[in-house]
């Protein structure tokens, strides 16, 4: 079997290879997956460049999260596994850039055969995030507002779809226009461009309304002006800083106006969270995918071969959407 192996850490190009591995034995409790799909996330990026929150040891298989098919079950696990779309959980256990992988039961969600798996792919990391942020926080209701940055990352585009489909409003921050008008056409409710007068043009977006949660993952002046905005004793959720830059909220409004400060890591949850949770979030969020209520924009799939192109766009800003790894279809 071929999967992608991080020797280093360094920039994605130079310290991953594409290695061919024999088949390992399998234990009693994993399974043999051939892979369908495969996304890359700016996580797996970290990871390589050693600032993630885990730091491995190397050689190491890289691919938090991905779909493919059992073809081989250990002696443990019900045969009846053979044959099922699965998704495999982001517990980096597993690499999934691969085309086989050796997977524990435990890390295994079964999904449907109606839904792409391109889709299927990328819901291990980014929507169940982006469920958790919307409802762990505040209790939100229907007619609610929400403000987030970097609204048109797929993050963004799962937040608007799932507040949508709980009457929630989005206030949406981006920092330039085509990506502006992308988030109107997914149902954005206002959409706010960063710039000088920030703070201005949330509150003229806003029109007398204030937010009940702010969700960002840019980090620096962009949160702190949503913050500004946000009612007596709302909150904040910090998930990524994709600026590099601390997020800057005042201390005033969160002194004066009792506002809450919070970090999330899906890894914690993963974790921690009982594994029927677990599976009911992710059955309830492949059940979205395949009734078409959740989608993220895609811009290239590529064969695990041409990884080093895939990287390329992959790390390119102002992408139309995500990039992918697709198993057996080229
Ligand atoms: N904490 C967690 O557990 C967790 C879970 C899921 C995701 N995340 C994080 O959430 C972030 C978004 O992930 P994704 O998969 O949705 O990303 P994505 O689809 O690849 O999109 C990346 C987004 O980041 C924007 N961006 C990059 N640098 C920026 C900057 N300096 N200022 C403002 N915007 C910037 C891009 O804007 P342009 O289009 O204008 O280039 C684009 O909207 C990532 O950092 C990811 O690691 C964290």
């Amino acid at each position: 079997m071929r999967q992608l192996q991080l020797v280093a850490f360094g920039e994605p190009s130079e310290v991953i290879e594409l290695n061919t591995v024999s088949e390992p034995l399998l234990g009693q409790d994993d399974v043999l997956v051939s892979m369908e799909a495969a996304p890359i996330n700016p996580s797996d990026f970290l990871l390589v460049r050693g600032m993630y929150g885990v730091r491995p040891a190397f050689p190491f298989s890289v691919g938090a999260e991905g779909v493919g098919r059992v073809t081989q079950t250990g002696s443990k696990v019900d045969v009846a596994l053979q044959g099922k779309r699965v998704l495999i959980l982001p517990t980096l256990e597993q690499g999934t850039w691969a085309d086989q992988v050796v997977v524990p039961v435990r890390n295994l969600v079964p999904m449907s055969d109606e839904a792409d798996p391109l889709q299927l792919s990328m819901i291990g990391i980014n929507p169940v995030t982006a469920y958790l942020l919307l409802n762990r926080y505040v209790s939100l209701m229907p007619g609610d507002w929400i403000g987030q940055t970097a609204a048109n990352s797929a993050m963004g585009q799962y937040i608007i779809a799932l507040a949508k489909l709980a009457g929630v409003k989005t206030l949406n921050v981006v920092r330039r226009e085509d990506a502006a008008e992308q988030v109107r056409q997914w149902g954005g409710d206002r959409v706010v461009q960063q710039g000088d007068n920030l703070h201005k043009d949330i509150e003229e977006a806003l029109n007398g309304k204030k937010l009940s949660l702010v969700l960002d993952n840019v980090g620096g002046t962009p949160v702190g002006e949503l913050a500004k905005s946000l009612k007596t004793g709302g909150s904040t959720v910090v998930y990524a800083v994709l600026s590099g830059q601390f997020p800057a909220i005042s201390p005033k409004d969160l002194i004066y106006r009792d506002l809450s400060l919070h970090g999330f890591w899906l890894m914690n949850w993963i974790r921690n969270a009982p594994r029927t949770e677990i599976q009911e979030i992710y059955q309830k969020l492949g059940d979205l995918v395949a009734d078409g209520s959740l989608y993220a924009a895609m811009e290239h799939v590529y064969p695990l071969e041409q990884f080093k192109e895939a990287f390329t766009r992959s790390l390119r800003s102002h992408r139309g959407g995500k990039i992918l790894f697709q198993f057996g279809a080229h």
